[in-house]
């Protein structure tokens, strides 16, 4: 494997350390003078190995935990709160205000999406890009939900003004992979929607908040967004055990979803917003188209190494072209170039968990162990920061590498004669999310997607899976998701139906119109925002 380089640019060297030392609360940038943590990329700027450090942050505790969480609370106020009974075209306003400040600070945030989380260049300022775009999006989506809410319906009698109206208190976790895409792809939803939020940044890719801490705080009233710092255990757990957390939204892991559910004492209450793990397979049918199918499926395995929880964790070739299939796609896997995010063409890059290497390591030794033989030369070439993605094959069920989501570079192959094999073991698996079909006859395809559609909730016909674009539903069955994320989807999971209903007389319909010449109320409104 080619080592890295360590020529930095110096556009995206570390000139300085960044310390955060304040978290927000209450709309306030609090100084913090107690317990701090390191952040070190495991990309090295040395020639011998060393983990780079970029700075610090701080580590809260329990009680500034309940101080984000009483912030929060007091800013939603029973629903009385400025934010949630404000008008919809205030409430855009703000946002508007925050994403022309986000806007500015593409630079520093894509620089250190690529030291915290290594994620190359490209598709560092992709995440940058695609963040602003999905937030242009909301507001254009909250509009349409608002303007066709600008009516009054009249039933059995009753006439009814019916709008999309806040849940409460949101508690925001986001993902490592996706730190500033999935965590704003819930936390923008939920405060359109007029709910309050307190937001604590994923385990990696916790820096390239920094630089956003001043417009959450001058676009958004006091207490609308908490941003907290520290060990979601620590922090996490007396918030949901307070029971005052109305939706928990989470991209993540599944346990860790399942731990927090569990806290909450009022588990009734509790609204879940969740995206959690994933096992998406690739079904190659005989008659596929082989060159698009391998390069379909590089990128279904190794974008961003593997580390997405729409990869294709496990391949279902059939044996009657296996073994074309892995000749090709073994080639291709050891043609992918490794290198710094920053480096030109570097489509593999250093894993941003210490332990990532190592963890690949046991399912490739699990895996031989047990019959399987790594295909391509480079693959399971192991430093400091990287492994390189084995393509193993023959996979069997009993080997890990089938069960677990790797999350990580390395790539099982399972051979099937018979259809039924991969749909029954999609059938079997814990997960849903989506799948990968490749073939063209479309009498083996129709009967197929039929199933397919009921098993998880994508089929991707002839390419690789993935979440994008953000209008279509994000979503999956079984332990892969709880409710839709999509630009509008989550408008609406982020939000209940609420209404006004008056019975059609002449005493009530004066009231209403009264209401709707003096705009005095910020709900009961027919305006069209344009
Ligand atoms: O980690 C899961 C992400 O939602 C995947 O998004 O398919 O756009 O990479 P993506």
């Amino acid at each position: 494997m080619n080592k890295t380089s360590i020529r930095i640019p110096e556009e995206f060297q570390i000139q300085s350390l960044l310390h955060q030392t304040t978290y927000l609360v209450d709309g306030e940038l609090k100084q913090w003078n107690g317990a701090t943590a390191e952040i070190y990329s495991t990309i090295s700027s040395t020639e011998k190995y060393k983990p780079t450090l970029l700075g610090t942050i701080p580590q809260l505790g329990g009680y500034e935990a309940m101080e984000a969480l009483d912030s929060a609370v007091k800013a939603y106020d029973n629903g009385q709160g400025l934010w949630p009974t404000m008008k919809v075209e205030d409430r855009i306003a703000c946002m508007e205000k925050f994403v022309e400040q986000m806007k500015a600070k593409r630079d520093e945030v894509v620089k250190l999406l690529m030291w915290e989380i290594g994620k190359n260049l490209p598709d560092s300022q992709k995440e940058f890009d695609r963040t602003i775009e999905y937030i242009y999006d909301t507001i254009e989506a909250y509009k349409d939900i608002d303007r066709d809410s600008a009516r009054f319906q009249k039933h059995s009698g009753v006439h009814a003004h019916i709008r999309r109206g806040p849940l409460g208190v949101v508690l925001c976790l986001g993902p490592y992979n996706y730190p500033l895409n999935e965590t704003f792809c819930l936390l923008i939803p939920a405060l359109m929607m007029g709910n309050t939020t307190i937001f604590k940044p994923a385990k990696l890719g916790v820096l390239l908040i920094s630089p956003l801490l001043e417009a959450f705080q001058n676009s958004f009233p006091k207490g609308v967004v908490n941003i907290v710092y520290g060990r979601g255990r620590v922090l996490a757990t007396p918030i949901m055990e307070s029971g005052k957390v109305d939706v928990l939204a989470l991209i993540g892991n599944s346990k860790s979803a399942n731990a927090l559910q569990s806290q909450h004492p009022k588990g009734n209450r509790l609204r879940m917003v969740l995206g959690l793990e994933a096992k998406n397979p690739a079904i190659v049918l005989p008659d596929a188209d082989l060159d698009l199918a391998v390069e379909e499926c590089i990128t279904g395995t190794l974008s961003f190494n593997g580390q997405r929880c729409t990869a294709l964790k496990v391949l279902y070739v059939h044996e009657s072209i296996v073994e074309e299939f892995n000749r090709r796609f073994a080639y291709k896997v050891d043609q992918l170039k490794f290198g710094n995010p920053w480096e030109d063409g570097a489509k593999l890059t250093p894993l941003p968990e210490v332990d990532k290497p190592s963890y690949i390591q046991e399912l490739i030794d699990d895996a031989t162990k047990k019959g399987a033989q790594i295909l391509n030369k480079k693959g399971g070439e192991i430093i400091e920061n990287f492994i390189f993605p084995a393509v193993l094959f023959p996979v069997t069920k009993d080997m890990r590498v089938f069960e677990e989501e790797q999350f990580g570079p390395v790539i099982p192959v399972v051979p099937f004669s018979d259809i039924e094999e991969p749909l029954n073991d999609m059938a079997e698996s814990n997960y849903g999310q989506q799948v990968s079909l490749f073939g063209k006859n479309v009498n083996t395809l129709s009967p197929l997607i039929d199933t397919l559609v009921n098993l998880v909730c994508r089929v991707n016909l002839n390419s690789s899976c993935q979440r994008g674009p953000d209008v279509y539903p994000f979503t999956g069955r079984k332990d892969s998701a709880v409710g839709t994320l999509s630009v509008t989807d989550a408008l609406r999971s982020f939000s209940i139906r609420t209404f006004v209903a008056s019975k059609d007389n002449d005493y009530n319909n004066a009231i209403l119109n009264e209401l709707l010449d003096k705009k005095t109320s910020n709900f009961i409104s027919t305006d069209y925002i344009l």
